[in-house]
């Protein structure tokens, strides 16, 4: 369907053009004075100069033509030059039934679907999946959620960090405490142990003991970059022990994900683009794209047009070892010849911008990637605490994202046993469901690249900009609908007419803007702005609530319209939350 913006628009360009005015100025925008009009024009103003006119007397053509608008009621001409618009009633519950009766209501999806790749999650494996990790994964999943619904064809890679020297660090610690393990002894022909000689519990503990040896000790810290050297190059035994780190932190990481309800369609990380590597180099140096630079191979990035110094992209170390940057570019080699994006999306901490441009040119420069691949860096800011520094737990340690989670839905089934009615398992379920969705709104309703405050008693808060008063807007309605079936009535079929009151047609007029507000979410890769518009929707639904008898209602004809209009704010605000990443419950 078209959006009511555009159709808007149209009827304007018309008038303009039959009033003998170019149609560029038919731009239409949204009332900024709400108790006026509801949407409004500027165009005369703007038309002023170029016609040598005041401002309101073109505006006075233009409204003089628009008499007999099928979308608009009421049109006036306002000083300087302002034309304002209201919307036909009718015209309108005619848009929302069709939205209603359309399977994407409303939703016009794209003519040429786009191959996009978007790369986020980027836990590193072995190290406990911390908060730092949690913006990639809410922020990537809704942007892969979004992409989808407008039609395009999307894989999520979560890019695992399983390649670095936090490998090399594990091994050297497991060969300090268990020497004797077959994995060290060179001369050792037999199949390796299928068990791994650690659980996870230890692995994490393994993990943050060797890297704090490494920063006092040389000695150990230059065995851990041997391992690490080793291990990129093939050695049978730490290969077999990197096999076993993977499948236990996979696994531990996959619980984790799946209550987070983010999913992956790829789980492919840095060792994967290891078999790209030697060919990569190989041919960077013959065609001369790369050069030693002091002992390292590197691609020049610079720009002419560069206001500050972008560094080379460095490629290999001195002694042969691969970097982030070339896991980075094997990693775009095996992409494009496995899925030919037309666009990779990269959701991944704003400090590594610097990393990204250097990637992105040097993709570009050496034709790793075609010029039209469509490269996006989709960077994000830091989750703070109350006390503005990077959150911690109460003790000032990283906090574990499982323990965040766990806090979380444990402050909410506080609040959902306060006033309970149902049975401690389900309410035990419900706080699950609604504490996600505090963690997931309170950062998506923030502009990604802004840092933001995790406030938990903001964020689990029934009243105001939160996931669970979204949340306890669908369950209200839900509880209206059902109670309207329990007196008999039917749901089917029911069809709206022309708003009753004024809150009904403004909840109306914020229903309708559901396809455009998509559309502009994916456009700017956005999720906040679907947050602020289900804001909006769920503040209109509820002053239509209260000043509304709805179920009390007496003339069937009114009702009916109002149970039609309540279930197209339901199925719009579950897209919507569908998109952010969670789910609403039967009842809180
Ligand atoms: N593992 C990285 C980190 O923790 C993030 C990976 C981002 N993605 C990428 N293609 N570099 O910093």
């Amino acid at each position: 369907m078209k959006k009511m913006i555009d159709l808007i628009a149209e009827e304007l360009a018309e008038a303009f053009e039959k009033a003998g005015y170019d149609r560029s100025y038919a731009k239409v925008t949204l009332s900024n004075r709400p108790d006026l009009c509801e949407y409004q024009c500027n165009g005369a103003m703007a038309g002023a100069k170029a016609y040598h006119k005041a401002p309101i007397m073109i505006a006075n053509d233009v409204v003089e033509n628009l008499k007999g608008s099928k979308c608009l009621s009421e049109v006036n001409a306002v000083n300087p030059g302002f034309i304002n618009l209201k919307l036909d009633k009718e015209y309108v519950a005619d848009y929302l039934n069709q939205m209603g009766s359309d399977e994407k209501l409303g939703l016009e999806e794209v003519e040429e679907p786009k191959m996009i790749v978007i790369d986020y999650g980027g836990p590193n494996v072995a190290k406990p999946l911390h908060v730092g990790h949690l913006r990639s994964a809410i922020i990537g999943e809704s942007v892969k959620r979004i992409a989808r619904k407008m039609g395009h064809k999307v894989l999520g890679d979560i890019h695992l960090g399983d390649w670095g020297y936090q490998m090399g660090l594990i091994i050297t610690e497991l060969k300090e405490r268990q020497p004797e393990l077959p994995y060290f002894d060179d001369a050792f022909e037999g199949d390796y142990p299928k068990e791994a000689p650690f659980t996870i519990g230890e692995l994490e503990e393994i993990y943050p003991t060797a890297s704090g040896k490494a920063k006092e000790d040389d000695a150990y810290r230059e065995e851990a970059l041997h391992a690490t050297y080793l291990l990129q190059n093939g050695h049978k035994g730490y290969t077999a022990i990197w096999n076993h780190i993977m499948n236990v932190s996979v696994s531990d990481l996959k619980k984790n994900y799946a209550n987070l309800n983010v999913g992956f369609d790829l789980w492919k990380g840095e060792s994967d683009a290891q078999a790209y590597i030697p060919d990569m180099i190989e041919r960077l140096k013959k065609e001369g794209h790369a050069h030693i630079d002091e002992g390292a191979l590197v691609i020049d990035v610079k720009e002419e047009t560069d206001t500050k110094e972008i560094p080379p992209c460095m490629i290999q170390k001195s002694d042969g070892a691969s970097l982030y940057g070339t896991t980075d570019l094997a990693t775009m080699v095996q992409r494009e010849a496995d899925y030919k994006p037309d666009k990779i999306i990269y959701v991944v901490d704003k400090r590594q911008e610097l990393h990204f441009v250097q990637v992105f040119r040097a993709a570009k420069k050496t034709g790793i990637l075609p010029q039209e691949t469509d490269l996006k860096f989709l960077g994000f800011g830091t989750m703070n605490g109350k006390d503005g520094k990077p959150f911690k737990t109460r003790e000032g340690g990283v906090m574990r994202l499982e323990d965040l989670i766990a806090e979380i839905a444990e402050e909410m089934y506080k609040k959902i046993a306060e006033n309970r009615t149902v049975a401690e398992e389900e309410a035990r379920e419900t706080a699950k469901i609604v504490g996600l969705s505090a963690i997931k709104y309170g950062d998506l309703s923030n502009q990604a690249s802004k840092d933001y405050v995790f406030d938990v008693d903001r964020f689990t808060s029934f009243e105001g900009n939160t996931g669970p008063y979204i949340l306890y807007t669908i369950v209200r309605i839900k509880s209206i609908l059902n109670k309207y079936q329990a007196e008999g009535k039917s749901v089917e079929g029911l069809r709206l007419s022309g708003a009753h009151n004024e809150s009904e047609k403004a909840l109306m007029l914020e229903v309708l803007k559901y396809n455009e507000v998509m559309e502009n979410a994916y456009e700017e890769l956005a999720p906040h702005k679907i947050c602020a518009y289900i804001y909006d929707l769920a503040n209109a639904f509820n002053r239509f609530y209260h000043e509304t008898k709805i179920l009390a209602e007496e003339d069937e004809a009114k009702q009916k319209s109002y149970i039609a209009l309540l279930m197209l704010t339901k199925q719009v605000l579950e897209s919507c939350i569908d998109v952010l990443g969670f789910e609403a419950p039967e009842r809180m």
